[in-house]
């Protein structure tokens, strides 16, 4: 099945994006380590953190979903837990995967990670080596470096480690790890990524000392506590996109996570002259939330690098988009990293945004874009990645004729609902 999306005359509704994937990773994950009982509300809907609710449930977790909502109950297993009887299959999710190594790294039991063709393309050397330096056994596919991976943990010691990228997924994988290490783990990080770890950890009972851009931990028992997950900043994107680039728009987005580590996004946008209000900013367990207003407005290119990448890594599809519409150029440099998410994103943008019209130049660390401000219509594919079917579909709302998008169904990922929402945001 094949979508087909034209521009709408008018773009306008409020929407509610489905809770924040890193976040529904983390409160599950953490609170089967917990000790305690625990109540989940805002879970994301994608397929990604349904992949943890079923590792986890492998490994002994009760996990009790509520039918019909995105709420769950899940009770903690105090830090033990049972090995699992069958393989712990990660599906296209990444942060399963790294979160889930760094927990099993620290159990006396054998786990043997999983997932699909893409997640068993992604690379695993930057988990599997310091969770060996803590004393876990890591097994990988090409050298060490590919999934399937197979993990015998427990006895870990803590390490002093360098991280060579800025990545949360990896920190997170070595922190989880270091709470059942013996000594203190130190990380010393290239650049800020996203802290939602350490915020929860910190909620859980468990301090991350952070010096500088150093970050420490002693090992430790988290304790459950009830969460209430934020809508996902990288599913609002899209629709801040379309709202900017569309004529005649405003889009309402309602109860989005506002953390600083993913806000990479309304800065850049905001410095490319978007109108976007943030507003009714407050705090909910422990993370900065606010709803936000996007209208139509004109757009001017932007130059994006440094430590701003790893802030906005998974939102440079759709800003590869805005660019298009901007007026001048836009140079993304310093985010290889893309290179290795669930397809080569930066490859695939260029190639699936060039069938579109866009004036968009491959680099090895990014792209170049010169800005048209339109889009021709045409078959375009995601390639099995989520962000890419969501991207192309934004760009169906913009484009002068019909674009049709194989793949659409990858959406599914991290955000079920996003052609439905498409369709109810569209007013002819
Ligand atoms: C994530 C971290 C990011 C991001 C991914 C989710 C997380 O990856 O791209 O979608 O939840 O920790 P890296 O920080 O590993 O680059």
């Amino acid at each position: 099945m094949a979508q087909q999306i034209r521009s709408p005359r008018t773009l306008e509704g409020v929407i509610t994006v489905p809770g924040d994937k890193s976040i529904s990773h983390r409160a599950l994950i953490f609170n089967a380590m917990a000790t305690g009982k625990a109540h989940l509300s805002g879970l994301s809907t994608g397929s990604d953190v349904r992949s943890t609710i079923r590792c986890l449930r492998l490994l002994g977790t009760n996990i009790e979903t509520i039918p019909g909502t995105n709420r769950v109950f899940i009770e903690g297993r105090k830090g033990c837990f049972d090995e699992s009887r069958d393989i712990l299959d990660c599906g296209n999710s990444g942060t399963t995967m790294r979160l889930m190594a760094g927990l099993v790294a620290g159990q006396p039991i054998l786990s043997v990670l999983t997932g699909d063709e893409s997640l068993r393309s992604r690379p695993m050397r930057r988990i599997a080596k310091p969770l060996e330096e803590m004393g876990a056994t890591v097994i990988a596919s090409n050298d060490g470096n590919l999934p399937p991976l197979v993990i015998k943990g427990g006895c870990l010691h803590g390490i002093e480690y360098t991280l060579p990228i800025a990545s949360a997924q990896v920190k997170s994988s070595i922190l989880l790890a270091g709470l059942k290490a013996e000594g203190p783990t130190v990380l010393h990080q290239p650049a800020l990524s996203r802290d939602h770890t350490e915020r929860m950890f910190e909620s859980m009972g468990v301090s991350v000392r952070q010096e500088g851009m150093d970050l420490i931990v002693c090992p430790g028992n988290l304790h459950a506590v009830d969460i209430t997950i934020p809508g996902d900043i990288s599913s609002a994107a899209f629709w801040l996109v379309g709202a900017i680039c569309h004529p005649n728009a405003e889009i309402r987005l309602n109860n989005v996570g506002v953390n600083p580590g993913r806000t990479g996004i309304l800065e850049i946008l905001e410095r490319m002259g978007a109108n976007i209000l943030v507003t009714n900013e407050r705090c909910e367990g422990g993370e900065p939330v606010a709803d936000l207003i996007a209208r139509s407005g004109s757009l001017d290119g932007v130059e994006i690098d440094g430590d701003l990448i790893p802030r906005v890594l998974d939102e440079l599809p759709i800003l590869a988009l805005a660019a298009s519409f901007a007026k001048g150029i836009t140079i993304v440099k310093g985010a290889q990293e893309l290179r290795k998410k669930e397809s080569d994103r930066i490859t695939t943008t260029v190639k699936q945004l060039s069938r579109l019209g866009v004036l968009i130049e491959e680099r090895n660390d990014g792209f170049m874009i010169k800005g048209s401000g339109k889009l021709s219509g045409g078959q375009v594919s995601s390639g099995g990645d989520h962000r890419l079917a969501m991207c192309l579909g934004i760009a169906g709302l913009l484009s002068s004729d019909q674009i049709t998008i194989e793949g659409d169904d990858a959406a599914v990922v991290s955000y079920p609902e996003f052609w439905e929402h498409l369709a109810v945001l569209s007013k002819d």
